[in-house]
């Protein structure tokens, strides 16, 4: 493979792509999942949402040990996750794993470990010496309770699927393959591309088998007892380097961008295909997914920053009002280790309006007053989403319009 797949027409980079690797080897078990799923989804006629969740690697070697990977936890999508099943959706939830899912999240992550809402009871009276029961917390009971209502809901009506992908090679062979599956759901089928998609990859030609090594190693492996210790890569902080250690070059192709197949060619007819696009500079994001709007000829795009992420995005759209901001009211908004509040509302200053202050929401008191918890953007996004992709069921089902 000379060419560079990002210079390559659309069709021909993926099969250029695709006959580079082996499937993942759990497609096959993934797809049965997937049709049956979709089967029971279409006999009753529910719509069905592919969420795409988390970061995907990069690997550097085949037989892995290195990897290049990025920020997400997955946050976005396994919350989206919850507000598309609470409308009603069906949700086939691909997602890097041992990233954030639906439900369980909110017990999982390290600053909100599950210990932390259990305590162990006081044994009953008539046995001392038996130990108690563990049990929630009480001042979490009630939020216990109604998450694991929801979670055993989805569940037990069959309601959430879960896939796991880890590489970016799985992953698109993974969207490929669900998007194909989901055909029979038509305009019912909805894509919600919230995952962090690599976009520079190492093609499988060029990648080392083994592990790479720092430092040589010595010809004869035997007699290694005659290598000087400065020749020794340890791996710690020396004083000096060791003699024979390499700095590490990564050279890195383009991933190409799958969306124009996927609005092209695989997604199901009539169905809405969502994506998301994410940038750190202010004055680029409105440009940046206009522009990406254009190029893939799609129905949405979700702007955000990675700084302001929890509390504001921006719906991009071919129709009119083209550009719509949704923001979290000031009082709602739930406190964030990495994100920047003092940002919000800046993209929308900085794309050249030179509007004095950011439109709507930010000045409307939130319904309840000021002194409620926080709430997620995600809750602000979907039923905003499904209106619109019940417009564009109603456009493209023969009979409704
Ligand atoms: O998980 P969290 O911490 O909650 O963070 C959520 C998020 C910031 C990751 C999420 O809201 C988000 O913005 N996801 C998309 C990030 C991204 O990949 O942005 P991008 O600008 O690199 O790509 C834009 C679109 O192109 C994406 O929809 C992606 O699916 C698609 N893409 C990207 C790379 C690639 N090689 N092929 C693609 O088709």
């Amino acid at each position: 493979m000379s060419a560079l797949l990002g210079d390559m027409e659309p069709a021909e980079a993926e099969s250029v792509y695709f006959n580079e690797y082996p499937p993942p080897k759990a497609l096959p078990k993934h797809e049965a999942l997937a049709r049956a799923f979709i089967d029971l989804h279409v006999a009753d006629n529910r719509r069905v949402v592919l969420v795409t969740s988390g970061g995907t690697t990069v690997p550097l070697e085949a037989q892995t040990v290195r990897f290049i990977d990025n920020f997400s936890a997955g946050t976005r999508g396994a919350t989206s996750a919850e507000y598309f099943l609470q409308e009603g959706y069906a949700v086939i939830f691909l997602h890097r794993q041992y990233s954030l899912l639906p439900y369980s999240r909110h017990y999982s992550h390290s600053t909100n470990c599950f210990l932390d809402f259990m305590d162990e009871a006081a044994p009953a009276a008539d046995s001392p010496n038996a130990h108690g029961s563990i049990q929630v917390r009480s001042e979490y009971q009630d939020e216990m309770r109604d998450v694991l209502r929801k979670y055993r809901y989805a569940k037990q009506n069959n309601r959430l699927l879960l896939l796991p992908f880890t590489t970016v090679a799985e992953y698109m062979f993974e969207l490929r393959s669900l998007a194909k599956l989901m055909r029979p759901l038509g305009p019912n089928a909805l894509f919600y591309l919230a995952a962090a998609v690599s976009d520079f990859f190492i093609p499988r030609h060029r990648m080392a088998e083994h592990k790479i090594q720092s430092s040589e190693i010595p010809a004869n492996l035997e007699n290694n007892s005659a290598l000087d210790s400065e020749e020794i890569y340890t791996g710690e902080n020396e004083t000096q380097p060791p003699k024979n250690s390499k700095k590490l070059v990564v050279n890195l192709d383009p991933v190409p961008k799958f969306l124009h197949r996927l609005v092209d060619g695989w997604a199901p007819e009539g169905s809405m295909v969502v994506s998301f696009k994410l940038e750190t500079d202010p004055s680029l994001l409105v440009y940046k997914a206009r522009t990406a709007l254009q190029r893939y000829s799609h129905h949405l795009v979700i702007g955000n920053l990675l700084s302001t992420r929890k509390w504001e995005v921006v719906f991009i759209t071919p129709d009119p009002p083209h550009e719509r901001w949704l923001r979290v009211p000031k009082a709602r908004r739930s406190k964030s280790i990495s994100g920047m509040e003092d940002q919000v509302g800046l993209a929308e200053i900085m794309k050249g309006k030179g509007e004095e202050h950011p439109s709507q929401m930010e000045e409307n008191p939130p319904p309840g007053g000021l002194d409620h918890d926080g709430i997620e953007i995600e809750s602000l996004i979907i039923p905003e989403l499904v209106k619109l992709h019940e417009k564009m069921i109603q456009k493209n089902t023969p009979g409704q319009q």
